[in-house]
């Protein structure tokens, strides 16, 4: 996507090849900054610390993390070590161990001189593939922005909930992706954007990218969507995921079950976005089976922003001595999901609509 005239995805190689550059998403929207990962360590720092996020960016971080190590040491016990570390540095979005398991396959199968360039390599095709997951994901959901469109007067409104844009992945986004191929198009959309407590991506990564892409929209606090779907004012949700069960189950950042109960009770359809990779083929129960990344209660308690005179501030908001919980996702059961939007078209949320996108699983499932 464009900043200042200048396409940027979020992750890429610097001058020389070695080291990988990545936006800083600590300090948006008030500050656009390259970070410089030189290091495995510094991979596994930038994705625990939420310098990069978004469950297929993550993905790719952690893909360059390994190749990173490879360059440090290249031997079979460092590929171990880095897994290890990388795995560990946030549990439930399963594009990490995705990218993970396919890289230190291919390097645990190589000779030991050959696993820099290969790791290297692999950390590119992957984040090259997910560019155009991402973009495919894009065409098929704007279909769905278009027809609504054909039917009405004035803008689809689309509600989404934290950030599933191009931030969270290489390019395009997952969410965002069908708003903003429709909007590319001519096709008139506005976007609620819920803030996103407690860490506000929404409010502050979201609306960031709406704004440099033009795309007409309204950050609104997140307990508003029931009202707005009550008074016919969102035609469909779309949101990303951070794990989807084979049967449907989608999880995705906390707070998106409450608006998939809100969308059931209104009929307004109810959408999640995802590559492939996103897809965990191994669990059927998201509720009962994906593990829910329980964060610090500090960003509960607190809030950062800048100031009115142009510096930042961190201040508490919760009352001195309470105690605080943040468990930073919730799981949406496939009931409650009207389709999931993938780069090989629109599947039912179910184990046979899922086979149906992905046939090569079927032996597998
Ligand atoms: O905690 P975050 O900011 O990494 O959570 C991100 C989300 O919940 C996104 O909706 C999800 O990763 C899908 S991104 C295409």
């Amino acid at each position: 996507m464009k900043i200042d005239g200048r396409h940027y995805r979020t992750i890429f190689p610097d001058k020389d090849g070695a080291a990988v550059e990545v936006i800083d998403q600590t300090r948006l929207p008030f500050a656009f900054e390259l970070q410089r990962l030189a290091t495995m360590d510094d991979a596994a720092r930038a994705i625990r610390t939420m310098v990069v996020r978004g469950a297929p960016l993550i993905g790719v971080t952690a893909a360059y993390g390994l190749a990173l190590a490879m360059r440090e040491d290249a031997s079979s016990e460092n590929i171990e070590r880095a897994v290890a570390a990388l795995a560990a540095t946030r549990p439930t979005a399963i594009n990490l161990r995705w990218a993970l398991d396919r890289a230190a396959a291919l390097l645990r199968a190589a000779p030991e001189q050959d696993r820099e360039v290969l790791a290297y390599a692999e950390a590119a095709r992957i984040a090259d593939e997910d560019v155009a997951s991402c973009r495919s994901i894009g065409e098929h959901g704007a279909r769905l922005l278009s027809a609504i469109a054909d039917r009405k007067d004035g803008p689809v409104n689309v509600l989404t909930h934290c950030n599933a844009g191009w931030l969270a992945t290489v390019d395009w986004g997952t969410a965002l992706a069908p708003i903003y191929v429709a909007h590319d198009a001519g096709v008139p959309v506005h976007v609620w954007v819920d803030e996103t407590r407690p860490r506000n991506q929404g409010a502050a990564l979201t609306a960031f990218e709406l704004n440099a892409h033009g795309v007409p929209h309204t950050v609104i606090a997140d307990n508003a969507g029931g009202h707005l779907m009550q008074h016919a004012q969102v035609d469909i949700c779309i949101v990303g995921s951070d794990r989807t069960t084979a049967s449907g189950d989608v999880c995705n950042k906390i707070g998106t079950y409450l608006k998939a109960l809100a969308a059931h009770d209104n009929r307004v359809p109810f959408y999640a976005a995802l590559p492939f990779s996103t897809i965990d083929w191994t669990l059927n129960d998201g509720v009962a089976e994906i593990p829910i990344e329980e964060r610090d209660g500090r960003e509960v308690s607190h809030m950062t922003g800048r100031t009115d005179e142009g510096g930042f501030a961190t201040v508490q908001v919760v009352s001195p001595g309470s105690p605080v919980a943040n468990p930073a996702f919730d799981v949406t059961p496939a009931r409650l999901v009207t389709g999931i939007i993938t780069e090989r078209g629109i599947a039912e949320p179910s184990t046979d609509g899922l086979l149906s996108l992905y046939p090569e699983r079927k032996q597998a499932a």
